[in-house]
């Protein structure tokens, strides 16, 4: 049989503007995954009509015309762009004084993304990068290995940030023994650091192949350790965190195991169900990532009889450049 041609879903709220039914919810802490076109659920969800969101993760549909189940993802740029626009206003809106979002979105339309967060009034606090080794093969370019996470805030000052909830080894501990690291004055503890700007490591990769995480029908699912540095770092328990595009569910799955409430919002019935069914059967990897290096370079050599345990004292000596 033909395939129905997808159509991409016009909004208009034509006065509606009674509280949406979620398609799925578990209490405690409160969960609820509303299926439909994210524009137009959001508006209508209580929780966002009193901007009382306390963290948005948003990885649209980067309009790459992907197979997603339902969704049209080859929309006209001048569309897309608009569209872009609109879920972004939606999930501002949505925020509490002290809110935080995250958007995951490739080079294409980063820019624009910025440029329209900065004119909503929000705080950029970082731009990172998460970097995987298993891009699309090309010739006649470099082949792309990364996507941006964007992080924005409504007021610095206010921000939840819980640094200690997601550090890890410093490479000045792991790989050059610096015994400054063993007695920081940053107040982080001994050898540890907050994580870089760039995202990379074990765990770290594409989900793709045969990788434990994988759930079946997703191709664009994010790594279970991205969304839990983002929540724990972002967000404290009891705290809200919404999802406008929730995919295989991975924002929520997160959110649920750390004992935050969440709001989730996809296009596709089949996606939402699945994505449900993964929040009730858990994280798989919840804390692996936990304390892993992410140094790139082997520890380096010592001089005869400095030993080389952390904080070997003031004899250590690098033998090797520290590139
Ligand atoms: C890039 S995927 C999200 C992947 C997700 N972060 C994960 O880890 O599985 C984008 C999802 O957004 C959904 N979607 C696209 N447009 C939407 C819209 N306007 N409202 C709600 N969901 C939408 C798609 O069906 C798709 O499941």
């Amino acid at each position: 049989m033909p395939k129905k041609p997808k159509q991409v879903v016009e909004v208009k709220l034509n006065g509606m503007t009674h509280a949406p039914q979620p398609e799925f919810s578990l209490p405690g802490p409160d969960l609820r995954v509303y299926v439909g076109d994210c524009r137009n659920c959001l508006a209508r969800i209580p929780e966002v009509k009193s901007k009382s969101v306390d963290l948005v993760f948003a990885d649209p549909p980067f309009n790459w015309n992907r197979a997603y189940d339902k969704w049209d993802d080859k929309m006209p740029r001048e569309d897309y762009l608009k569209f872009t626009a609109e879920w972004l206003d939606l999930c501002v809106d949505a925020l509490t004084p002290a809110g935080s979002m995250w958007v995951n979105i490739p080079d294409d339309t980063a820019a624009e993304i910025v440029l329209h967060m900065k004119g909503r009034g929000m705080f950029m606090v970082n731009w990172c990068i998460w970097h995987y080794r298993f891009g699309q093969n090309t010739i006649d370019k470099f082949i792309s290995s990364h996507v941006h996470a964007l992080y924005f805030c409504k007021n610095p000052a206010k921000r939840t940030w819980n640094a200690k909830e997601i550090l890890e080894p410093s490479d000045r501990a792991t790989t050059y023994f610096d015994p400054r690291t063993q007695s920081k004055k940053d107040g982080m503890p001994p050898g540890m650091r907050v994580p870089m700007d760039v995202w990379y490591g074990k765990f770290w990769g594409r989900i793709q192949g045969n990788n434990t995480e994988r759930r079946a029908n997703h191709d664009n699912q994010l790594p279970e350790v991205y969304l839990e540095r983002v929540i724990r770092a972002c967000s404290n328990e009891g705290d809200l965190v919404l999802d406008p595009f929730l995919g295989s569910g991975t924002t929520g799955v997160i959110a649920h195991a750390l004992k935050r409430r969440f709001i989730g919002t996809e296009f596709s019935i089949d996606n939402a169900k699945s994505a449900f069914a993964r929040i009730v059967e858990g994280p798989v990897r919840l804390g692996a990532g936990a304390g892993l290096s992410t140094a790139i370079h082997a520890p380096r050599r010592v001089t005869a009889g400095a030993g080389r345990k952390p904080g070997a004292g003031a004899s250590t000596k690098l033998l090797d450049d520290e590139s």
